[in-house]
């Protein structure tokens, strides 16, 4: 069991340094695209994606898996669709990073696609960390 996810503090900084990682990247890759420097974006999305999956969906991952929601559900039951809501984000987190993938290993990559996708998570990821602090932490 991760403690860190039940003090509200310590999860609320994870949620900030992911929310700092994507706002990182994509301003990166804002810059790539608008200088059409597609090589390097491409490899910016490569790293954005490592991030996702190495610094996002492993705290959702542990959120689920690790007994945290369970245990909020178990105290206040009430809460039974909002946890199911949360869960749904982290499957839509998971779906659009794969087809940031697939679109990846296109012979035409729709760059402004990927990019779109990169918003798409990246706002995902905050409305539903500011959702699990505001119903779940407080
Ligand atoms: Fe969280």
């Amino acid at each position: 069991m991760n403690h860190k996810l039940y003090d509200f503090k310590a999860h609320q900084n994870i949620h900030n340094d992911m929310m700092a990682g994507c706002s990182e990247w994509r301003i990166k890759m804002k810059q790539s695209i608008s200088s059409l420097e597609y090589e390097t974006l491409s490899k910016e999305m490569e790293s954005f994606i490592e991030f996702i999956e190495t610094d996002i969906i492993p705290h959702h991952d542990e959120s689920s898996q690790d007994g945290f929601y369970n245990q909020i559900l178990s105290e206040r039951p009430e809460l039974t669709e909002k946890i199911h809501h949360l869960s749904r984000d982290h499957q839509l987190i998971r779906i659009i990073t794969d087809l940031m993938k697939k679109e990846l290993q296109n012979d035409e990559v729709n760059f402004q696609k990927l990019v779109d996708y990169s918003s798409s998570v990246t706002l995902i990821n905050e409305i539903h960390s500011k959702d699990e602090e505001e119903s779940l932490l407080k």
